[in-house]
């Protein structure tokens, strides 16, 4: 039987229901992580439950279970589940509460859940490369908050799937800022450029560590804005988020990136992002 985590405790699946007024089921009043796991070890678990607790400080929303209960209680929820090589989605709502649009007051409990998901890693799109679609930019300007209001990027994501695309690289007019699920790099003349860390993009777990392997590989990240042209008449392009890796897009708009192949510095990010999964048996 599959298990879940809900409100501190670890309980069946059908044990678990949502709340009619739950405010992350009412205003998206709420904030989530996906985690990864591999070979049955978590990848990256700190830097998630860090980033968590910040988007709930930056929503002034209280915590019902501090830092290491939920630790060790996700450790415990891919062990009972036996996940091998998956996910684990992670929710944190502000709670229930008689429907106003204020914060509630007494504030409520917040409503913590965990389930896991199994996946394997995407080898072909990461070995061939993966189309993208541009698409403005609609979200709102608090987009460092992981939170639960995901309407911008779902219609930027479903726009490229119905275009045949993996993903949507969105733009706010000029500027790109980052992909629907994912963060945004680009090659040109041998240097490596990002979106810098801001209100405007989601500071992605996985560019934390594509960031870490640039310090140790000499590579430079330059973290500056750059535009739709620069994009499109990049050398390389790649994305990264917990579930695509260092995934090359090889296509934007129906034009091919570079020579329409992963390029030689996103296959050097992914060799040295592999060894990293590869470590994690030595590393915990
Ligand atoms: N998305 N930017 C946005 C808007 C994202 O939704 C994500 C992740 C990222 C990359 O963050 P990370 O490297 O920490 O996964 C950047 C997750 C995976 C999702 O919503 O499914």
């Amino acid at each position: 039987m599959e298990k879940v985590l809900y409100n501190g405790e670890i309980v069946n699946r059908s044990d678990c229901s949502v709340q009619l007024e739950d405010r992350g089921y009412q205003f998206g009043d709420g904030i989530y992580e996906v985690i990864r796991v591999y070979q049955g070890k978590f990848f990256t678990l700190e830097e998630h439950l860090d980033r968590l607790f910040l988007s709930a400080k930056k929503l002034s929303m209280d915590s019902s279970l501090d830092y290491t209960t939920l630790l060790s209680l996700l450790k415990k929820l891919v062990d009972v589940n036996g996940v091998v090589n998956g996910t684990v989605y992670l929710q944190w709502t502000r709670g229930v509460a008689k429907r106003h649009h204020q914060f509630p007051v007494p504030s409520a409990k917040g409503t913590i859940i965990a389930y896991t998901n199994s996946l394997e890693r995407p080898i072909s799109n990461i070995q061939n490369g993966v189309s993208a679609k541009l698409v403005e930019d609609i979200r709102w300007l608090r987009c460092d908050i992981k939170s639960l209001n995901l309407l911008g990027n779902v219609l930027a994501k479903e726009e490229a799937i119905k275009a045949d695309c993996f993903e949507a690289i969105l733009h706010r007019g000029e500027i790109v800022t980052e992909g629907s699920s994912s963060n945004v790099y680009m090659v040109k003349e041998g240097k490596l450029y990002t979106h810098p860390v801001s209100n405007l993009i989601l500071e992605g777990i996985t560019r934390k560590v594509v960031k870490r392997i640039c310090g140790e590989e000499n590579v430079s990240l330059i973290e500056r804005q750059f535009t739709v042209e620069d994009l499109k008449s990049a050398d390389e392009v790649f994305i990264t988020s917990t579930t695509a890796e260092v995934m090359p897009i090889i296509n934007i708009d129906n034009e091919p990136v570079g020579g329409g192949k992963p390029g030689k510095l996103t296959v050097l990010l992914q060799n040295r992002f592999q060894d990293q999964i590869n470590q994690l048996g030595a590393l915990h």
